[in-house]
């Protein structure tokens, strides 16, 4: 495994000047001394991402410009802090208290941040749930995290199951009817009423701010909680990784859903006091372009599956825009093909930088660099301050081009500090003492690149979204035609991976189209549609092991035509 090519350094960055030795002498305080934790012991890290430019100098810059398909805005940093303060008093007036849990359910809307600031402002976690969740998607993360507080929008209340969530106390409407029933609030009404004053909640670094759900191979979706010091590495790699400079606009496509959207889309520009671009609504390659064009954006941090769609519609689309602006290309959340590196280079003229993280990081942890060469295919390297290995079962470093677990050198400080009321789970990812075991194989190369190989178990990577297949599997039975359900994914040239399903019919059931279409629709409606196996196979019978556990080992194996490998487990 010989890497030969390189793309050469073009961009001009210049907050990471040498790599080597910042990794050397860099150290995690002393990013630390730029915010009031420094001077007070305390801080919050929506205070420092907004208020902080009010008071330093910045009240007028635009802080966030917004547009979908029917608004257009723009909002100052002073503007913001405003609105924020406003629904920091609105949750403070219905008791809501430190600690509290504080979801918001609503497509992207400049109201959404104003609302996911807020919260933090008044020391709350802030849970920020995708839009295109369905009811039972919704049902798990408010009842596992007993949140007191729904901010959602009348079009989405329809999928939250009010009354079977007895912590559920206040639902704050956007755009609905006031005051329907004891309990429900109107956005714009309790708005008005606040005081643009807010006293802010000073917190210890320590404390929760964030809880971001995530699904794994097996069990419900985790709860992961991030606590207000994550800010450090948000602005560390904000610098480093997506060079940003003071007059730089900034655009993240992810939506808060994903941590990507907040991390990236909320704290690594804001910290920094850029100004933000957020496109609202589904996008197609003339919105992504379009959007470019129209800010003038010059740092654009999207997703593989958005470079692929926009490869597919060709090389004349781009040269409808005047994409100029552009001085920075990031990348994340799937594996970044070469080709598509070597697209972007051809017709935007750029470098697309990959870097590697997950939701468990809250942050990035390996990437590459607007100084250094990159190789295609490679994630790059770890960030200074952070130590990443390639280790096996026993703990044991690994050599260059061996693949094994790719693990971090634990703590860093946008770590995850728990996973909501599952101890146990959060003890698996640190079994290796010492190390934070990711579930994702990879091999670092001799200079130090680390190469991304796949997954561990069997999480399904669709478009940048993490599906469990324990999750559409429970779903798939609960159909009343599905007997048994087996669900992995499918390589795919777009969307990196589809999620294919394998099921077996009760008897009584015949597999019609349409009874086929019926029952994607029936997981479309419970979980999202990025859950809904876009192909669903019957089977007369699913491999299974003796003890009934469906095998999508051997469902894999069969979809790629691939041996099946040790069957010994399998029942008959
Ligand atoms: O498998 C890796 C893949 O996405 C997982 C994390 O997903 P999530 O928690 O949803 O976080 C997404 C936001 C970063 C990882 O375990 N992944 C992420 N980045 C890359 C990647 N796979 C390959 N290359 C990447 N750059």
């Amino acid at each position: 495994m010989k890497h030969d090519e390189l793309i050469a350094v073009q961009t001009t960055g210049n907050n990471l000047q040498n790599y080597d030795e910042c990794c050397k002498n860099f150290r995690w305080e002393d990013v630390e001394k730029q915010f009031t934790w420094s001077k007070t012991g305390k801080l919050n890290a929506a205070y420092e991402a907004i208020d902080r430019h009010v008071d330093e100098g910045k009240k007028d810059k635009i802080a966030l410009y917004y547009s979908d398909s029917t608004r257009d805005e723009s909002y100052t940093f002073s503007e913001i802090k405003e609105k924020s303060n406003r629904f920091g008093n609105v949750l403070r007036k219905i008791g809501v208290h430190k600690g509290d849990r504080v979801f918001i359910f609503m497509p992207r809307s400049p109201e959404l941040y104003f609302s996911f600031l807020g919260a933090i402002k008044i020391g709350a976690i802030v849970g920020p749930l995708f839009e295109a969740f369905m009811e039972d998607a919704v049902k798990d993360r408010l009842e596992n995290s007993e949140a007191v507080v729904l901010v959602t929008t009348p079009a989405l209340l329809g999928r939250v199951p009010v009354q079977k969530l007895p912590h559920l106390k206040h639902v704050i409407l956007l755009g609905g009817d006031e005051n329907v029933k004891e309990g429900f609030y109107s956005f714009e009404k309790e708005m008005a009423q606040a005081s643009t004053e807010l006293e802010i909640e000073w917190i210890d670094c320590e404390d929760p701010m964030l809880i971001h759900y995530t699904s794994g191979s097996t069990g419900k979706p985790k709860g992961v909680l991030h606590v207000h010091n994550a800010m450090i590495q948000h602005y560390q790699t904000g610098k480093w990784v997506l060079d940003l400079q003071e007059n730089d606009v900034y655009w993240c496509t992810a939506d808060p859903g994903w941590i990507t959207g907040t991390s990236y889309g909320i704290f690594a520009p804001w910290l920094h006091g850029v100004t933000n671009v957020i496109r609202g609504g589904r996008f197609t390659p003339d919105d992504w372009y379009q959007t470019i064009e129209k800010y003038k954006v010059t740092v654009w941090y999207s997703a593989p599956t958005a470079f692929r769609m926009l490869m597919a519609a060709g090389e004349e689309k781009v040269e409808d825009y005047d994409l100029s602006s552009v001085r920075h290309i990031l990348s994340v959340g799937e594996p970044l093909n070469p080709e598509v590196i070597r697209w972007g280079l051809k017709v935007y003229k750029k470098r697309i930088h990959d870097n590697w993280w997950m939701t468990e990081t809250g942050a990035i942890l390996i990437s590459n660099y607007p100084q250094m060469e990159i190789k295609p295919g490679s994630m790059g390297k770890p960030i200074p301050g952070v130590q990443a290995a390639i280790i096996d079962d026993q703990g044991n470093e690994l050599p260059p081009y061996q693949m094994g677990n790719l693990a971090i050198k634990a703590p860093w400080p946008s770590m995850m500090r728990k996973i909501w009321k599952n101890p146990e789970k959060y003890q698996e990812y640190f079994r290796i003492p010492g190390w934070y075991l990711s579930g994702d194989s990879a091999y670092r190369d001799e200079e130090g690149y680390f190469w991304f190989q796949g997954r561990l178990d069997d999480v399904i990577n669709t478009s940048g979204k993490l599906v469990g297949p324990f999750e559409v599997e429970s779903k798939l039975v609960e159909h009343p035609a599905v007997a048994e359900a087996g669900v992995i994914g499918k390589p795919d040239p777009v969307r990196g991976q589809i999620i294919k399903a394998f099921i077996s019919l009760r008897t009584g059931y015949e597999a019609t189209e349409e009874l086929i279409e019926n029952i994607r629709q029936f997981v479309k409606k419970g979980l999202a549609s990025h859950a809904a196996p876009r192909e669903i196979e019957v089977k007369e019978k699913l491999p299974k092991t003796r003890s009934g556990k469906i095998m999508r080992r051997v469902l894999k194996a069969w979809e790629l035509g691939l041996p099946t490998g040790d069957l010994s487990t399998m029942e008959d």
